[in-house]
């Protein structure tokens, strides 16, 4: 066998460690997972109870073209159908942009720390990843402008950012997006858009709706709570989804996913609870921490950086100890974060276990 030659320099990504491993593994009653910036609250029971409906049809294949979901989102968003791309989890249409886009010679610009998806999918194409550092914790506008030229066939951009949180005003966004190349899609990955609290939360839909080359990623993953299914979506150009329809496999979003992720967005407006549970948990920990003198930096997203560099382990230790008490958080330097951990805005229950936990880290 002869891998391609992109093999050697792709890693696995990492992901948080399921709370049944951890149980078993350190013999704990009670486990808190804050390290993959899930909902902490289930789907919907509406939601759930649309799933059990789809069980007796399981031995057909899915709509393909999923029609409903896409129909739905279109009137949603008022665009048409062929402009809405949906994935399994918006990690896969990003595999599917970086098929469409992306080849030997192509550079990708992305900022460092991002998600660490969007280099594993630019190095699979054998394409370059040009890496443009942070200014403090946000995307960095001007110096990603700068590293545009005429290879770059894609700017992925975060906001909120993960794995900082912080967000950028949608003017800002759309100025660097006027400033790029005709042939240079933008796509802007919005996974974390229903947390935000900022008046110009809906500044990146303007955006895709006055520019052909954004595409606008959100998914059912966050705050809807159905990450377990799958299902992401995309806002693009009718072009974009021609070319993606070439390339996805064809049965993409499962029955039970799109039966769900329909159900969950007729349901959109009781979001604003969950909006708010967010938001008291980021207050809850704000001040917990503050409490603590314990630094952060604050988020508009439904997790955040948590300084750990302070503590009475010393930073590389501090994830592994919060673990082997129960709580699982994300290591901040296998993030490109170090001295952080990143943690996820659970209940306010799930935050004091947090809270009790990193008060007997704090001598
Ligand atoms: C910035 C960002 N984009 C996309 C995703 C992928 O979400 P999903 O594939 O579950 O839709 C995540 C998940 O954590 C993320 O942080």
């Amino acid at each position: 066998m002869k891998f391609i030659p992109q093999i050697k320099n792709l890693t696995p990504y990492v992901a948080g460690t399921p709370i049944e491993v951890v149980a078993r593994e350190y013999g704990l009653d009670r486990v808190v997972k804050l390290a993959s910036n899930e909902s902490p609250l289930p789907p919907f029971p509406e939601v759930l109870d649309v799933i059990t409906s789809k069980f007796d049809s399981l031995n057909r294949y899915p709509d393909a073209e999923a029609r409903d979901l896409r129909a739905a989102l279109a009137g949603r968003y008022t665009v048409e159908p062929d402009q809405v791309i949906l994935g399994n989890g918006s990690c896969e249409l990003l595999i599917w942009l970086s098929l469409i886009f992306l080849e030997p010679g192509a550079e990708a610009v992305f900022s460092d720390p991002t998600f660490l998806v969007y280099d594993e999918v630019t190095l699979a194409r054998g394409a370059t990843p040009v890496k443009v550092p942070l200014d403090g914790f946000t995307n960095d506008l001007n110096s990603m402008a700068a590293a545009v030229n005429d290879r770059t066939r894609i700017v992925f951009l975060t906001n909120p950012h993960n794995p900082t949180g912080t967000y950028l005003p949608a003017t800002e966004i759309a100025a660097f997006a006027a400033g790029l190349p005709a042939d240079c899609a933008l796509v802007l990955d919005e996974a974390y858009n229903e947390y935000v609290e900022e008046p110009d939360a809906q500044g990146g839909l303007a955006l895709f709706r006055a520019n052909p080359n954004v595409i606008l990623l959100r998914t059912f993953s966050k705050i809807y709570g159905l990450c377990g299914l799958r299902v992401g979506y995309g806002l693009c150009s009718p072009q974009v989804k021609e070319a993606i329809d070439k390339v996805r496999q064809p049965f993409n979003i499962n029955t039970l996913a799109q039966a769900a992720a329909l159900k969950a967005l007729s349901l959109e407006d009781r979001l604003e609870e969950r909006r708010a549970l967010n938001r008291e948990g980021r207050v809850q920990l704000y001040s917990g921490l503050g409490e603590l003198g314990i630094g952060y930096i604050e988020t508009q997203s439904n997790f955040m950086l948590v300084e750990i560099d302070q503590l009475s382990v010393p930073a590389a230790n501090a994830p592994v100890e919060l673990l082997r008490r129960g709580v699982i958080v994300r290591d901040g330097a296998a993030l490109g974060c170090p001295g952080y951990m990143r943690v996820s805005i659970g209940t306010a229950g799930e935050n004091d276990f947090l809270l009790e936990k990193l008060a007997e880290l704090k001598n």
